[in-house]
C-alpha cells in the first residue's frame, strides 16, 4: 500500500514526510494499523548520531494499534487484535529469553540494523529499501513488525496512550522497579524528567518510595514531575544533593535512575555522589557509542558498596510488564493520560521534535486519524 511516513534520510536532517510504499506482512510478521507514535528521546538520537542506523529509515518505536493482517507462521495474534509494539522483540527461545531477560533477547542485534529479520525492506521510497527503527517504524500508520514484538492487550485500554508503554513508560517504571529495586522507605532520585524520568518517578511511588526526588532544569518538569509522585524537586545537582542529605540524614540516597536526554561521564560522579553505602546508580540514558569514559570515585565504589548499572527497558519482559503496567493504569496507579502534553499530526513531527528539545513536552505524541 502507499501511505505517508516519517524518513530519516540523513544525520541533522530533518524528519521527511514523504509517500513510501509498504509490503505486506511475510512470514512471521503482522501488519499494524497504528493508533499513535510517542515522539521518544531515543528517536532523536538516529538524527544526531548518538545511535548510528544506516539512512534512509522510517523513525519511531513507541506504538500501539490493531492487527490488520498476519503473514504465515503467526499464531500469537489475529486479526482484530490490540497490540502494543514493543522495541525489543523476544523469540522466546534464546538463553536470555528463557532465563526470563527477554529485554536482552539476542534478536535486539537487529534493532538498529534498518531491515527487518530476513534482511529485506517492508517500506520502500525513492527506488530503495527503507529501515525500520527497532523494526518497528512506528512514525507511519500502518507498518509490518515481526510478531516477536508485539505484545496483544486488552480492548477497552485505550490504544493511543497504550502505545506510550512501548517505551518511554515501561522503561521509565521498570527502571525504578526492576533496575533500581526500589523497595518501600527507600529514597530515590530521577535525574531528568522526561518521558522516561517521569515513569521512574511514577515507578518509584509504586514500589514504595518515601522519598522521589526529582531533578530537572526546566520549571515545567518539576511540576510534572510533583504531579505524577515526586515528594521533592531540584534545578540542579547541588540543591537535590542538599534535599537528599537533609531527608536522610546524610545517609543519602539508595537509589538514582540517570534519565536525561543523554548520558554523559558527569552524571555517573554525580549519580554516585547522590547515594549511600551499598546505593545503585541506574543508567537508562543512551551516550554515544564512542563514549567510553566515565568519571567516578573507585574508592567509594569500593568502600561503599555502591553500584553502576545499565538499563534496557527498564529490565522489563514486555509480555509480563505491559500488561501489569495497564492494569495499574486502569486502577488509577500509573497515569499515562497525564502523560501526553501536546499531539501531532505526522506532518508536524519535526515541530514535535523542536518542542522536545525546547523541554516543553513530558510526551508528544502523534495521532493517526
Ligand atoms: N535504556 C532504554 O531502554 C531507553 C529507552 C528509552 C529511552 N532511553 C533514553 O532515555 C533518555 C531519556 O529519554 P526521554 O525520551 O525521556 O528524553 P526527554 O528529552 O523527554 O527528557 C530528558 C530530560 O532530561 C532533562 N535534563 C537534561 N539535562 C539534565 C541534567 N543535567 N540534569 C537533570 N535533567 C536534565 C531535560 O530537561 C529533559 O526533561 C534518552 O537518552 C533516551 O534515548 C533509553
Ligand atoms: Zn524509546
Ligand atoms: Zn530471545
Amino acid at each position: 500500500m502507499k501511505l505517508e511516513a516519517a524518513v530519516l534520510w540523513g544525520l541533522n536532517e530533518p524528519w521527511s514526510v514523504e509517500e513510501v510504499e509498504l509490503d505486506g506482512p511475510s512470514e512471521g510478521e503482522v501488519l499494524i494499523k497504528l493508533a499513535s507514535s510517542g515522539l521518544c528521546h531515543s528517536d532523536e538520537h538516529l538524527v544526531t548520531g548518538d545511535i548510528p542506523i544506516p539512512f534512509p529509515v522510517v523513525g519511531g518505536h513507541e506504538g500501539a494499534g490493531t492487527v490488520l493482517e498476519v503473514g504465515p507462521n503467526v499464531s500469537a495474534v489475529g486479526p482484530g487484535d490490540h497490540v502494543v509494539l514493543s522495541f525489543l522483540p523476544s523469540c522466546g527461545r534464546c538463553k536470555w529469553c528463557a532465563s526470563g531477560h527477554t529485554n536482552l533477547c539476542d534478536l535486539g542485534a537487529n534493532i538498529i540494523l534498518g531491515p527487518q529479520l530476513d534482511g529485506t525492506y517492508r517500506f520502500h521510497a525513492r527506488g530503495e529499501g527503507v529501515g525500520q527503527m527497532c523494526l518497528l517504524g512506528t512514525f507511519s500508520p500502518y507498518t509490518v513488525v515481526p510478531a516477536a514484538s508485539v505484545v496483544k492487550i486488552d480492548d477497552d485500554i485505550p490504544l493511543r496512550v497504550a502505545s506510550l508503554v512501548g517505551c518511554g513508560v515501561t522503561t521509565g517504571f521498570g527502571s525504578a522497579t526492576n533496575s533500581a529495586g526500589v523497595r518501600p522507605g527507600d529514597t530515590v532520585v530521577v535525574m531528568g524528567i522526561g518521558g522516561v524520568g517521569a515513569n521512574a518517578v511514577q515507578g518509584a511511588r509504586c514500589a514504595g518510595a518515601q522519598n522521589i526526588v526529582a531533578l530537572d532544569p526546566v520549571p515545567f518538569k518539576r511540576e510534572k514531575a510533583e504531579e505524577l509522585g515526586a515528594t521533592h524537586t531540584a534545578a540542579d545537582f547541588d540543591e537535590a544533593w542538599a534535599i537528599v542529605s537533609e531527608l536522610t540524614r546524610g545517609q543519602l540516597a539508595e537509589a538514582c535512575i540517570i534519565t536525561t536526554d543523554v548520558a554523559e561521564a558527569a552524571y555517573i560522579r554525580q549519580g554516585l555522589a547522590m547515594v549511600g553505602k551499598k546505593g545503585r546508580v541506574v543508567v537508562t540514558s543512551v551516550a554515544h557509542p564512542e563514549e567510553t569514559k566515565a568519571d567516578m570515585s573507585l574508592f567509594e565504589l569500593t568502600m561503599y558498596e555502591k553500584e553502576v548499572r545499565g538499563a534496557l527497558f527498564g529490565s522489563s519482559n514486555a509480555q509480563v510488564e505491559i500488561p501489569r503496567i495497564l492494569n495499574l493504569y486502569r486502577q488509577g496507579q500509573v497515569k499515562l493520560d497525564e502523560l501526553v502534553t501536546t499531539t501531532y499530526s505526522l506532518k508536524d513531527i519535526n515541530q514535535g521534535y523542536e518542542d522536545m528539545r525546547n523541554g516543553k513536552n513530558i510526551r508528544g505524541m502523534i495521532t493517526y486519524e
